[in-house]
């Protein structure tokens, strides 16, 4: 049992005495739940006070600009470059390749328009295409099963595993056919994907290994980066991503040729290091603008993740108090996950039954803006079958393999998990002062008090 410093009982009883609130000391902890005690008790969603403030902002307003962020952008502007594809040194774009890559601890980087260009380019450099099969998962964004459908090929979805709310890696060896030709991994939320078990079903099937790492800058499995564990990881530098410029994207990868060609396809099909145009190709370039944007916003991105680091490992403290509510387990591998949606498991059961969307509804209520802790259902998603009802798609796949996909999109944990347990909260949630993380275990404990007056 986890709950060992204090019994739910003690905490929830001493969080209900004391109209000036009072400091937990036992077990070192002395969080200060000042916002709950006998005369703000009543739940906001029943018109008492709302233990944030309305319009109060949890952490911070995202994204961060500094005077140095309009400068760099001014320049770019000025400097009358706004197009870049030389692969020149003096170009923005490829300053902050060079800048990433030794962030990431990788040989190589592209930048691209946005993180799916950068799944489908990166899809592309293995030269992945129409009637192959890419085996991913349901729980994520539509951006990576569209990278795959994108190319004719079909994003086999897999189930999530319910502790973590990763790929399910027991499932994939099931789904692979002779037309597979990838693994595709998503590190969703921020959280890191099992890659000792992925790399080892990538290594038997002779499969490539593309993590989608849109969500989980910085994160990293046995202490590497993710993007860097498999053959070429891709990044979203959309603007809600933990390392924002509003939209843009780029691969890595310590594999010269693979970047090379996924840099190539971005860049209507020049070789990144001079040698011409030698490689099929769009173009999917960023702005001198929005490079600009990721130089100056790289620039804060660790000492931004270190608060976060801060933040979370002082809300996990508090909530290992509280029975109900808990992170997701992590793999052993996870030696640190990034927070884009830092996700929770909801036991209803120590709510007096409040199903997990009347909880939520209430936390927001507090002002506590929490979001549902599994990002989709894919393979549920209209989009999917827009593709699997193309002309172009009946006529590379047989009636009787898109009948069997059809079938084969079955991920129930996913959807118990959406339905009834997974909640998140936004990384920039965890960018304010630590009084914030109080204020959260505050809202749920009153919750959790006053949770059969909902039913
Ligand atoms: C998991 C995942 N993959 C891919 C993408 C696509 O990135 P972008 O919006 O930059 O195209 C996103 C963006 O939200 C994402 O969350």
């Amino acid at each position: 049992m986890k709950k060992n410093l204090l019994t739910r009982r003690t905490f929830v009883k001493k969080t209900s005495v004391g109209a000036a609130g009072f400091a937990i000391t036992a077990g070192g902890i002395s969080p200060l739940f000042t916002s709950i005690n006998q005369n703000s008790d009543k739940l906001a969603l029943l018109g008492g006070n709302p233990v944030r403030s309305k319009g109060s902002v949890l952490g911070i307003k995202w994204p961060v600009i500094e005077e140095r962020d309009l400068e760099m952008y001014v320049d770019a502007f000025k400097n009358k470059m706004w197009s870049e594809h030389s692969n020149k040194k003096d170009e923005n774009g490829v300053q902050f390749q060079e800048q990433y890559a030794e962030f990431m601890g990788v040989k190589h980087c592209h930048v691209t328009n946005a993180g799916t260009m950068a799944l489908e380019a990166a899809q592309r450099a293995f030269d992945i295409g129409p009637g192959d099969e890419v085996i991913t998962q349901t729980n994520t964004f539509i951006a990576t099963a569209q990278s795959t459908l994108n190319l004719f090929a079909l994003p086999i979805l897999i189930d999530s595993d319910p502790e973590t709310f990763m790929i399910n890696p027991d499932l994939i060896e099931e789904r692979i056919t002779p037309r597979t030709r990838a693994i595709l991994p998503v590190h969703i939320g921020g959280a890191v994907a099992n890659m000792d078990k992925i790399l080892a079903i990538a290594k038997k099937h002779n499969l490539a290994v593309i993590e989608d790492c849109c969500q989980a800058h910085s994160a990293e499995w046995r202490n590497k980066k993710v993007g860097a564990v498999g053959d070429i990881g891709c990044f979203s530098f959309q603007q809600f991503k933990a390392l924002p410029a509003g939209e843009g994207g780029a691969v890595i990868s310590d594999n010269e040729y693979l970047v090379a060609r996924a840099g190539g396809y971005v860049n209507n099909g020049r070789d990144p290091h001079g040698k011409g145009r030698v490689f099929p190709g769009a173009n999917l370039r960023p702005t001198s603008f929005q490079s600009a944007n990721m130089i100056s916003q790289l620039m804060r991105h660790e000492e931004q993740n270190k608060i976060r680091d801060k933040n979370v490992a002082y809300l996990e403290k508090l909530l290992a108090e509280i029975d109900g509510i808990s992170p997701t387990k992590k793999y052993d591998g996870q030696t640190r996950r990034a927070y884009y949606a830092y996700q929770l498991v909801y036991d209803k059961e120590h709510f007096s039954g409040l199903p997990k969307a009347k909880f939520m509804e209430a936390l927001q209520a507090e002002g506590i803006p929490v979001k549902n802790g599994i990002d989709s259902n894919v393979h549920k998603d209209p989009s999917v079958d827009a593709y699997l009802n193309l002309d172009s798609f009946k006529r590379i796949f047989s009636q009787e393999r898109l009948d069997k996909y059809r079938r084969e999109r079955h991920c129930p944990v996913n959807e118990h998990l959406s339905e009834e347990k997974g909640i998140a909260l936004y990384h920039a949630v965890f960018l304010g002062p630590k009084k914030d993380m109080e204020d959260i275990v505050a809202a749920v404990v009153k919750i959790q008090k006053n949770a059969s007056k909902l039913m």
